[in-house]
């Protein structure tokens, strides 16, 4: 076994540690957040850290980068305070990725890869058409995290579309049907399987 003490991470090269430490707390949620400024710019980019906040209301959080460069998606959603979350299925992962690449907000990542830009039911956003899984959110609010200069953005769910197939009896989405990914660190890009779904766990008698 090898054991990484917090002096041997702090003394590590720094893609080394980023790699170590992007992947040591599992598999992470990978979404495309699309967003447009008031210019009619539109923006896609690969997020990791969307996580479900609150289901009544309806949150999710993610956590934002330190604003020391433009940050497209945030400037855009804290300005016009839609945007859109998007899955990202087994067949988009390439161009997924590259929405990672920092490009000036005049040039769209839609423009850039194969993925296309829906717009649904007149919300403002733009959702990724192959996307099967995809939410129309609402910037609530967000609070620093000083310890490292990033924020945790807190957002509505104002709405979810679901392709056929996926959305169980009780509410409950199949992910492996709709070939969501999960993320493994910050390059990495895994297929899911369903194992087993269990019942509300209640303390042995
Ligand atoms: C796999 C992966 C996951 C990412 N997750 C996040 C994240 O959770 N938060 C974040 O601020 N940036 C994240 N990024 C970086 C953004 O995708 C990147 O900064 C992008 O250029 C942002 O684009 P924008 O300036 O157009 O918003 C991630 C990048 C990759 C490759």
């Amino acid at each position: 076994m090898v054991h990484f003490s917090k002096k041997k991470i702090e003394n590590l090269d720094k893609i080394y540690r980023l790699n170590l430490i992007n992947s040591c707390t599992g598999y992470k949620s990978a979404n495309l957040l699309g967003s447009i400024d008031n210019e009619g710019n539109t923006n896609l980019a690969v997020f990791s850290s969307i996580t479900h906040l609150g289901s009544n209301p309806a949150m999710i959080g993610f956590v934002l980068r330190p604003r020391t460069v433009p940050r497209n998606t945030y400037n855009n959603m804290f300005k016009l305070k839609y945007f859109t979350v998007n899955h990202i299925n087994v067949h988009d992962i390439k161009d997924a990725h590259h929405t990672s690449a920092k490009y000036p907000k005049e040039i769209s990542e839609f423009d850039q890869t194969n993925l296309e830009a829906e717009y649904l039911d007149d919300f403002i956003a733009p959702f990724v058409k192959s996307s099967k899984i995809k939410l129309a959110c609402k910037y609530l609010n967000e609070y620093d995290i000083k310890e490292n200069d990033t924020i945790l953005v807190v957002a509505s769910i104002e709405g979810i579309y679901v392709d056929d197939g996926i959305l169980q009896d009780d509410g409950w989405l199949r992910l492996d049907i709709a070939k969501t990914v999960a993320i493994n660190g910050l390059d990495g890009y895994a297929e899911t399987k369903l194992i087993e779904r269990f019942e509300y766990a209640r303390p042995k008698k």
